[in-house]
């Protein structure tokens, strides 16, 4: 059988600036999120973008600065951002970069009732076995819809992307084009961890009970905690994001996935961002299931999981609760991501926690991040009747079942010391307190 897909691979096997005839004036490409997107595909079309017209690329957080991403050449081809990362940032605040509003988990329902239209698909993926699939294991997020609505799906087949288990697989009968690279996944390193992320990771992981199982997002506070939870027994991941912090957590036996009572023996994911070392493992590996983010995302999912954990970040929040995790004022930042997923599914499992986390001040301690109204024009990514525990490097705030004067008080209580009293009088002034 193997031969038949191999003669199948030769046929559709060609290089890159060929796998560019397969794409349309109008079309609309679906790249996977951060390291699933292929390089040498992404460069092709930037190399010939001249010669498209109304060519829309779609993606969560972008790693790399391709030439297409060129306010100059938009009517060519021109971004989309499911999620902002550094090469697409500058474009979202001049405009002439659009984003898409939605909750990580909903984008692949999105797609498939063409409420967001997939022509293309371009992924990494990696080497076909003998049953003719290819694994988009780096991403498998809202891509695997989009191989099934897609006229052309173009993978960029490179020996180092994992081969893993899960719902991620796509058949070479399902393939228009392969292109090869070969070059080493991107690797993205662990962010530094100071002492107000450690002050405050110590604050969430006092009550992180062992056996919970855990989502991590994505941010250097989210990393701190990881790193405190070393001690802990039997904790689980059932995530978005696989990055090297849960590695290690397995590596000195913290993690053992034994005590999840959703998949238990499992730990499920639905893209990886880390070290060569992450993707090694993660190839063939019979812990560690890929998944599409309809499905580790879905809150009434996950929430099967007692004990679920959700440690999110964010960059402003009001003394309601209500917290922007995305954007300044109206200028975008980042994307809703899976913050809003999780917390939910937190909230709905049976002793679970839903974490934000945030430092109390930004810019060398001259503005608070807890504010009594959010800057106008913030993208409210958790909502007040979402949002439970806010923990910053002064304390721990819970807010669910509290009222808005309890929640004001108990958010001033754990701001930087030098903004509780202007917190306190604009907090009276709302008839707050
Ligand atoms: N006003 C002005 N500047 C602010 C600010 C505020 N209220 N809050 C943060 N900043 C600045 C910081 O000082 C920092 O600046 P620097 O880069 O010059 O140091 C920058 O904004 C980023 O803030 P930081 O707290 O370091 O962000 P992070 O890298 O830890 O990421 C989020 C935090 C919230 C942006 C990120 O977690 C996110 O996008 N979350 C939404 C999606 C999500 O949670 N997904 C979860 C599943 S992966």
């Amino acid at each position: 059988m193997s031969d038949i897909y191999q003669r199948i691979y030769d046929r559709k096997r060609m290089a890159a600036a060929e796998a560019m005839s397969l794409i349309e004036n109008g079309d609309f490409i679906c790249v996977p999120t951060g390291v699933g997107e292929p390089p040498t595909l992404l460069t092709a079309l930037s190399e010939q973008r001249r010669n498209f017209h109304g060519v829309t690329v779609g993606q969560i957080l972008p790693l790399r600065k391709y030439a297409y991403i060129d306010p100059e050449t938009v009517d060519h081809v021109r971004h989309l951002a499911f999620f902002f990362g550094g090469a697409t940032r500058p474009g979202g605040n001049e405009g002439w970069i659009d984003y898409l509003p939605s909750y990580f988990s909903e984008m692949p329902s999105l797609i498939r009732n063409r409420q967001l239209r997939v022509d293309a698909v371009f992924s990494m993926a990696s080497p076909m076995d003998e049953h003719g699939f290819f694994a988009l294991s780096l991403a498998t997020d809202y891509t695997m819809a989009a191989v099934s609505m897609a006229r052309a799906v173009i993978l960029e087949v490179n020996p180092n992307v994992p081969f893993t288990n899960g719902n991620c697989h796509v058949h070479i009968s399902q393939v228009a084009g392969l292109v090869e690279s070969e070059e080493p996944i991107l690797e993205v390193s662990l962010p530094k961890i100071g002492a107000v992320q450690q002050a405050i990771g110590e604050y969430v992981t006092d009550i992180i009970d062992d056996g919970s199982t855990l989502q991590i997002g994505f941010g250097a506070i989210p990393d701190a905690v990881v790193m405190q939870l070393t001690h802990k027994h039997d904790l689980g991941i059932h995530t978005e994001m696989i990055g090297d912090g849960i590695l290690k957590l397995l590596e000195c036996g913290a993690v053992t996935n034994r005590k999840k009572t959703y998949l238990p023996g499992k730990m499920v994911a639905t893209f990886a961002l880390g070290s060569q070392k992450l993707y090694r493992f993660m190839h063939r590996n019979p812990m560690l299931e890929m998944h599409p983010v309809d499905y580790t995302n879905d809150p009434f999912l996950a929430a099967r999981n007692d004990k679920m954990v959700s440690i999110n970040a964010t960059l402003q929040i009001d003394l309601l609760g209500q917290c922007c995790s995305e954007s300044f004022g109206p200028q975008p930042y980042s994307g809703t991501g899976g913050q809003v997923d999780f917390v939910r599914a937190a909230n709905r499992s049976r002793d679970g926690k839903a974490f934000i986390v945030l430092p109390s001040t930004a810019k060398g301690d001259s503005i608070s991040r807890i504010v009594p109204g959010l800057t106008p024009g913030a993208h409210v990514t958790t909502s007040k009747n979402d949002v439970n525990y806010v923990v910053t490097e002064y304390g721990l705030a819970q807010l669910r079942g509290k009222t808005a004067r309890q929640r004001a008080l108990a958010l001033i209580g754990i701001a930087h010391p030098d903004f509780r009293g202007e917190l306190t009088e604009a907090a009276r002034q709302l008839r707050l307190l």
